[in-house]
């Protein structure tokens, strides 16, 4: 049997405890309070100093089970958005799954950056639609900081921790109305925002076949990113795929209940709302307590909103991101 729609039933994330200000940044690397807010609108981010990407992927994991009234064992998939997985093999995904005790699922890892939960939203509804799954779960969990280099001062003022999840289920009336996903790739622009895995390379004589030990690790295993260039193409790509959905649905901006953009930087933000002319009110922000919190951002967002009951029934959301790839999209919900 097949489903007209994939609806989201329960939310949930987690953020660590740790704070780090743009007080405490300005004693590491030289930056200010002032820059940092002018040109991002970020005060504050959160750090996870002892937890694994598993164990905060759990935790939120739980949050939106318990708030869909959900069993963890009637899941049909976990679907992890993360590029900070825990191992390279198995998938962190599947390490949540044996976590969660959840006995006959599948489970694998996407990779897409800050568009992560978009994208593993767009692979979910397919799965759902075709009838192929029931129910599932999508967990964001970037921990970003791992990735980061605190000495720095263009990643380690942007950048948080958190992690977010979402239960999705078939419906015949509400859902995911459309979506859409893409990544660049008529050029380098993947250049401009990466992080190398630090895998080191074996090394062989090709001649004698004598084994010489593996290559020096990767420097670049940290986040780097031409913040520049990339502010540029976004703020072109974004209203492009945003009015793309909206026309699938025959929709325009005015029809949209709450519109949550990827926390990457304030200004971009406001350029959209400047654009469309929307209300603030319906374009919820938490980028000035915790940052850019890569692909956690989204289900973080929604996590808030549902919570403070400001989700109705009925509500059209649209979620729109990007992020390293540079990878991007866009989904309307009927909530
Ligand atoms: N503190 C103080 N000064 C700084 C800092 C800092 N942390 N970082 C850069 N500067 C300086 C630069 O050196 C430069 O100095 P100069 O004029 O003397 O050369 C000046 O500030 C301006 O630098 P820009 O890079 O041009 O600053 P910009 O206004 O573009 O802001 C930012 C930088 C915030 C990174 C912005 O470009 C941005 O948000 N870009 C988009 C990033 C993004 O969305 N990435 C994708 C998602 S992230 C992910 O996927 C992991």
């Amino acid at each position: 049997m097949t489903n007209k729609y994939t609806r989201i039933i329960g939310t949930g994330s987690v953020l660590p405890d740790f704070v780090l200000t743009n007080d405490m940044l300005e004693k590491m690397v030289d930056t200010s309070d002032e820059w940092i807010v002018s040109r991002t609108g970020i005060k504050e981010r959160r750090i996870e100093l002892e937890r694994e990407v598993s164990e905060l992927g759990v935790i939120a994991a739980q949050r939106a089970l318990e708030c869909s009234g959900e069993r963890a064992e009637d899941m049909d998939f976990v679907i992890l958005s993360t590029v900070t997985p825990e191992f390279y093999t198995p998938s962190t995904a599947n390490v949540i799954q044996g976590k969660l005790n959840i006995p006959n699922a599948f489970s694998f890892d996407v990779s897409a950056a800050c568009s992560g939960f978009i994208y593993a939203l767009d692979i979910a509804d397919l799965y759902i639609k075709s009838g192929k799954a029931k129910k599932g779960l999508i967990v964001s969990c970037d921990m970003v900081s791992r990735i980061t280099d605190y000495e720095d001062r263009t990643m380690s003022v942007l950048m948080g921790d958190a992690a977010g999840a979402v239960v999705v289920t078939g419906d015949t009336e509400r859902g995911i109305q459309t979506s859409y996903i893409r990544a660049a790739s008529n050029d380098n622009r993947y250049t401009e925002l990466y992080a190398n895995s630090g895998i080191t390379k074996a090394l062989f004589d090709k001649q004698s076949g004598e084994y010489l030990g593996r290559s020096a690790p990767n420097r670049d295993a940290m986040m780097h990113m031409n913040g520049r260039a990339i502010y540029e193409f976004i703020v072109k790509i974004l209203p492009v795929i945003f009015e793309k959905c909206l026309g699938a649905i025959g929709k325009t901006s005015s029809d949209i209940d709450h519109m949550l953009i990827h926390q990457a930087n304030k200004r971009i933000i406001d350029y959209l709302i400047e654009k469309y002319g929307l209300n603030t009110d319906r374009v919820p922000m938490n980028i000035e307590r915790y940052g850019n919190t890569s692909s956690s951002t989204t289900p973080l967002l929604l996590d808030e909103l549902n919570r403070n009951g400001k989700l109705k029934e009925g509500d059209l959301v649209a979620l729109i991101a990007f992020g390293a790839g540079l990878t991007y999209g866009a989904s309307i919900l009927r909530w």
